[in-house]
């Protein structure tokens, strides 16, 4: 059976969120649009930013998982080909989350591909309150437990290391025709601006109404307001998280209510060692940020 074929390491390391098989078997089209990005970059953000811009508006979907699915996530009530399936019964353009660098990404010189980056400090706060804000059964279901501390946490974090490894691997791409890097600083500053340069990178147009419920759909208060739509992770069939966490603040610099100065100067050192300083520039990560 496809399921037992062992799959590159290209792919990636099995793990609750991710699997390779997915990936290694999924068929991209050159007109899909995949979301990438570091976790807590503002992943959800953009998926229904992209899925308000395809749909003209849409607000009558029930979870953002059934119109813009997670790639790599295994679904606990299907099989890898069901789910494979689905993804080639959709119609264009398909949207899909990823969490994958760029070597884990299917079709990445064919597909179009808008990553979202994040000051690390800021997504290391925001997965802080995303493990903390989840219910037992949602903690359980995605196989991760409560740290007894933020330190015990930030060590975690540190080590596990996505965010730079994310960001590592897509910078020698920023510049590629098929790739559209936005920052969450600057959507958090400019909505606006930031939907004229995804509809400007997709080639898409909308009509004054269309762009209005666009706007109105992707603010942070509809979002909140309508958590409940974006917090039921693929089929797994439970709100993961307790009332008022996922969509939870969404500002920028929150990390210095809980950080310390010292475990902020061990992310700013590891992202100078592992970065570009053009890299870094673009961040705002330079020494003294
Ligand atoms: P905070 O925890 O800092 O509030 P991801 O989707 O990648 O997991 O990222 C989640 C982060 O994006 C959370 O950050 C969440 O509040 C923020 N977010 C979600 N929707 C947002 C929106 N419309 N505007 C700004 N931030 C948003």
């Amino acid at each position: 059976m496809a399921e037992d074929l062992a799959v590159d390491v290209r792919w990636g390391t099995p793990a609750r969120t991710h699997d390779p098989w997915l990936l290694a078997n999924f068929r991209p089209r050159s007109t899909d649009i995949l979301i990438t990005t570091a976790p807590k970059a503002g992943t959800t953000w953009m998926q229904q930013i992209l899925y308000q811009i395809i749909s003209g508006g849409d607000d009558g979907f029930e979870s953002i998982f059934d119109v813009v699915p997670w790639l790599e996530c295994p679904r606990k009530n299907k099989s890898r080909e069901e789910t494979l399936q689905e993804y080639d019964a959709m119609g264009d353009p398909r949207v899909f989350k990823t969490h994958c660098t760029y070597e884990q990404t299917p079709g990445n010189d064919r597909v179009r591909i808008i990553l979202t980056s994040r000051d690390p400090r800021d997504c290391c706060i925001s997965f802080y309150h995303h493990i903390m804000d989840m219910t037992e059964e949602g903690r359980a279901m995605a196989g991760v437990t409560a740290p007894a501390t933020f330190d015990e946490y930030f060590t975690k974090w540190m080590a596990f290391g996505s965010w730079f490894r994310n960001v590592r691997s897509w910078w020698p791409h920023r510049d590629d025709p098929n790739v559209l890097w936005l920052r969450y600083e600057d959507m958090k500053e400019d909505l606006e601006m930031t939907l004229d340069r995804i509809l400007d990178f997709l080639g898409h147009e909308l009509t004054p109404t269309q762009r209005e419920r666009v706007l109105e759909h992707s603010s942070f208060a509809w979002m909140k307001k309508n958590a409940g739509r974006f917090t039921r992770i693929c089929d797994w069939g439970v709100n993961l998280f307790k009332p008022g966490g996922f969509i939870r603040k969404g500002q920028i610099g929150g990390y210095r209510a809980l950080m310390s100065p010292e475990q902020e100067q061990r992310i700013l050192a590891r992202a100078q060692a592992m970065l570009e300083p053009a890299c870094l520039d673009f961040l705002g990560l330079r020494r003294g940020n």
